[in-house]
């Protein structure tokens, strides 16, 4: 009896200290490259989560469209930060350079969006399914509107 437990509790300390040395193997600020990933995925997750907020709008209440119209928002308020001068020179990402030379310009798109996603949240939370509909299309062209200026066409398809 005593012996697996002494066994497991040998197992348990490896694993900490396994976890340990993983954690601190890793407190070191994000490449440009998982930068680039992260935010990939984010606009990619963006997608879903706006059809997510949409699809509410077909229902009894527009409550539920707070839980995704939170996380744009949340999304949102993170994305300059996501695009930092280290990122400028990666290629094969579709950022265009112009996100740098024009950060003013490309901070205002964001801000625009945040202002959108925010609205969403607030209509979504008074159940206004009216103010969430304008909410909605004000957050799809906020995408629209920043895709344009900042974001080069896919490789292979047409810009949009
Ligand atoms: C402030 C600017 C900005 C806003 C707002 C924005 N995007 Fe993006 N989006 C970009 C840029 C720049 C890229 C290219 C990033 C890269 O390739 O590293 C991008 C990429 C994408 C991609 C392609 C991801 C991939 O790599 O395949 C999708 C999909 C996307 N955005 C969806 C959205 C949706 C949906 C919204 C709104 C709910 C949105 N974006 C809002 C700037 C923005």
């Amino acid at each position: 009896m005593r012996r697996p437990l002494a066994t497991a509790a040998a197992a348990l300390a490896l694993m900490i200290a396994a976890g340990a040395s993983a954690r601190s193997a890793r407190e070191t600020a994000p490449t440009p490259e998982e930068l680039a990933k992260a935010r990939e995925a984010a606009m990619i997750m963006s997608v879903a989560t706006l059809a997510r907020v949409r699809a509410a709008l077909s229902g009894e209440s527009v409550k539920p469209a707070v839980f995704p119209a939170r996380g744009l928002a949340q999304w949102a308020e993170s994305i300059p930060a996501m695009f930092p001068a280290s990122t400028a020179s990666l290629t094969g990402t579709r950022a265009r350079p112009e996100i740098w030379s024009d950060r003013a310009g490309f901070e205002a798109r964001a801000a625009a969006f945040t202002s959108a996603t925010r609205a969403m949240v607030v209509a979504a939370q008074a159940d206004d399914r009216a103010a969430l509909t304008v909410a909605v299309e004000r957050t799809a062209e906020s995408c629209k509107a920043c895709h344009d200026a900042y974001q080069a066409p896919a490789p292979d398809k047409p810009a949009g």
